[in-house]
């Protein structure tokens, strides 16, 4: 293997570093998320560092760059509170990823890409029309990391949106058969394939597929 100290990678350009650096911690759960500015203007962006934070309380948490370089989403989950995230289907791929350009304030990216908003269950921020599995979100926590000026927000879920034929008997949503996409680096995307799945992990037992 080619070893790449830190001094080497921090002396290439920002491009090739970020691509590099990026692609560390593997594929990502690229999604779309909605929000509605202090204007009424809705607002849509592709992010892809996202987590699960906790199945109960139902929690999901997402980091946003430094407010000079992404600043709309995170201003009007924090005047709002309420935001969608949606997976994003290689149907709207090429719409999706223009949605991550910087578009100035007061342009709605659902107008200027061409996707469609869907208004749904009284909630006042829509979700992608098109994307197979949507959720909404109620603002919790904005965590600030002086480290790099960037904010992991954590919102609480309150609605879920997917059709109930992908969802299987034991609660696992088939985001396979959805065509999720999945993203690496910040600029590639891919689909994802199935390859197993195990029963619970004991110590006791050697790791058992099913
Ligand atoms: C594949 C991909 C993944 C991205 N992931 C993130 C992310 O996790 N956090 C973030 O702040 N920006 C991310 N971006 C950049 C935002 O999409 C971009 O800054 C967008 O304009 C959001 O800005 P806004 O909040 O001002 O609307 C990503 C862009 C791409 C193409």
């Amino acid at each position: 293997m080619t070893h790449f100290p830190i001094d080497l990678i921090s002396s290439w350009d920002r491009f090739h570093r970020g691509h590099f650096i990026n692609s560390l911690s593997g594929f990502k759960p690229v999604s779309l998320i909605a929000t509605v500015g202090p204007d009424g203007v809705s607002n849509l962006g592709v992010f892809s560092n996202i987590v699960h934070l906790g199945a109960d309380p139902a929690l999901v948490g997402f980091v946003n760059r430094p407010r000079e370089a992404a600043p709309h989403t995170i201003r009007n989950i924090e005047a709002g509170r309420y935001y969608t995230i949606n997976h994003i289907h290689p149907d709207f791929l090429d719409r999706a990823h223009q949605t991550s350009a910087k578009y100035p304030d007061g342009v709605s990216e659902f107008a200027a890409v061409g996707l469609g908003e869907e208004w749904k269950a009284g909630f006042p921020v829509p979700f992608v029309e098109g994307s197979p599995v949507q959720y909404a979100l109620e603002l919790a926590e904005v965590m600030p990391i002086p480290l790099n000026g960037t904010y992991f927000v954590i919102g609480r879920i309150l609605h879920v949106f997917v059709d109930e034929r992908i969802v299987g008997s034991d609660g696992l949503i088939d985001l396979y058969e959805a065509g999720s996409m999945v993203s690496l680096g910040l600029d590639a995307y891919g689909t994802v394939m199935p390859h197993a799945r195990f029963a619970y992990a004991k110590p006791d037992r050697p790791a058992a597929r099913v």
